[in-house]
């Protein structure tokens, strides 16, 4: 079978199948370009190609190409995700010199980081000794740290860890390209550690969902040459589907070409890339909602809402009525969009994907595993409903008994603090048929 030249588990490693991101890649290399041989922290939710940027930064012809020589900036990649908790910052050191020993060309500078790495115990010392010789032969070095979270999480690496690292960064040629599911300051183990100097060396690169024109070019160059074409209908399809969110546009680009390969007619090829997709997606629809806090889930439950009820045909609302309907909507948004959960055009936003909307209601809707029926959790929750009106308990309580009994205090939390009750509770009603 014709081999599918989109995929959606591993990470981009070859550049040529790796798109977009072309202002934030600009952005890196022009820091460490400059004199100061600046750092950067790159943020993105899970799946929004974090390690695939590093995989691409650190390619020998990226490098040249961006006018660095390869023989004097040597870029490491390490995969944070292996840290333990028994993981300790010599550990740390020893591995990062070794690497720095197998990747250095000059025999000099790998042997006295091969020694450097040998050391029992590494502290700042020892580090700024090995980066005054790197700097006198006239080399670079650029770690990139992949899931540095666990870094910042881990009570074994103190205040004292991040002082050094600093230091190193800002007066050796060192310089740290990290990367991290929310911004580092908010990941860490303590309060002297967030306190810490150290964050301000970073500029915050942002990974958020491709741009139209970006998902365009992953479709139409990663089909050049296999003789299939996606018709413009399912172009459009596959962006409803998958909101130019870089994982899910392959997922589902990768289950539509199955789809054609297979020889299936139009409405076949539907259905089946559809449901493939859906499969694949729901894990990580449940690991984002997991990951969001009360007042996220709230706003994405009304945009899933709003999109059910069928307001509006391109399925952007705007920010005045989501105010009218959560009156936190206006900074919730921002999180939401930054971690590619929305696509926000004008003011006006909407959620990345329909799957995603359809798949809140139904999680939300969901009862079939509640223990107690619903007039046995009136009964004892019945409190929770004095802060209500009359009028409006009754309609609350009726809404309710729609929503599984997991997500009834959020309901509850939700519609005691809107602008408008009236209308979160119609919005309710209508989308659910109450
Ligand atoms: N720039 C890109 N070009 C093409 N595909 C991409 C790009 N970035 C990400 N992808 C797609 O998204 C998938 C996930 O990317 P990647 O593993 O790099 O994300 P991540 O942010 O490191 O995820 P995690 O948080 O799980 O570590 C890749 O397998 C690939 O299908
Ligand atoms: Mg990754």
């Amino acid at each position: 079978m014709q081999a599918n030249p989109f995929t959606y588990g591993n990470p981009i490693s070859d550049p040529a199948r790796f798109f977009g991101r072309r202002r934030e890649i600009e952005q890196i290399f022009s820091r460490l370009r400059n004199a100061e041989f600046e750092s950067s922290s790159v943020v993105g939710e899970y799946r929004t190609g974090k390690t695939s940027l590093f995989k691409y930064l650190s390619h020998p012809s990226v490098i040249k190409a961006q006018g660095l020589d390869p023989r004097r900036f040597v870029f490491l990649y390490d995969d944070l995700g292996m840290l333990s908790k028994a993981t300790t910052p010599t550990r740390f050191w020893q591995r990062l010199l070794r690497k720095i020993s197998r990747k250095v060309g000059e025999p000099g500078l790998k042997a006295i980081a091969r020694e450097a790495g040998k050391a029992k115990t590494i502290d700042t010392y020892t580090l700024a000794d090995f980066f005054d010789i790197v700097d006198e032969q006239g080399w670079h070095v650029i770690l990139l740290l992949d899931e540095f979270e666990n870094v910042t999480k881990s009570p074994a690496f103190g205040p004292d860890f991040f002082t050094g690292l600093r230091s190193l960064a800002i007066h050796r040629p060192l310089a740290l390209i990290t990367s991290s599911r929310r911004e580092l300051i908010d990941l860490c183990h303590s309060k002297e550690v967030s306190s810490s100097p150290f964050f301000n060396i970073f500029a915050n690169i942002n990974l958020r969902l491709f741009t139209p024109e970006e998902a365009q070019e992953l479709i139409s160059k990663s089909l050049q040459g296999t003789g299939v074409a996606f018709t413009p209908t399912e172009r459009t399809a596959l962006f409803q589907v998958s909101g130019y969110h870089p994982f899910f546009l392959q997922a589902a680009c990768h289950f539509l070409f199955e789809a054609h390969v297979k020889g299936l007619a139009e409405a076949e090829r539907r259905r089946f890339w559809r449901k493939e997709f859906e499969e694949e997606a729901t894990p990580h629809f449940k690991q984002y909602w997991g990951n969001s806090d009360d007042g996220e889930k709230i706003l994405l439950t009304v945009l899933a809402l709003l999109e059910r009820k069928g307001q509006t045909t391109d399925r952007h609302f705007g920010v005045d009525e989501l105010n009218e309907l959560y009156s936190r909507s206006e900074v919730t948004l921002i999180g939401l969009e930054k971690r590619g959960l929305l696509l926000g055009q004008d003011d006006r936003y909407r959620l990345f994907s329909t799957v995603f909307g359809r798949w809140i209601i139904r999680e939300m809707t969901d009862t079939a595993g509640d223990e107690q029926t619903f007039e046995a959790w009136l009964a004892s929750s019945k409190s929770s409903l004095d802060r209500f009106s009359s009028k409006a308990r009754s309609e609350v309580a009726e809404i309710l008994s729609k929503i599984g009994s997991q997500y009834r205090d959020l309901v509850i939390n939700w519609l005691a603090d809107p602008r408008n009750i009236a209308a979160a509770i119609g919005l309710l009603r209508a989308a659910l048929n109450v």
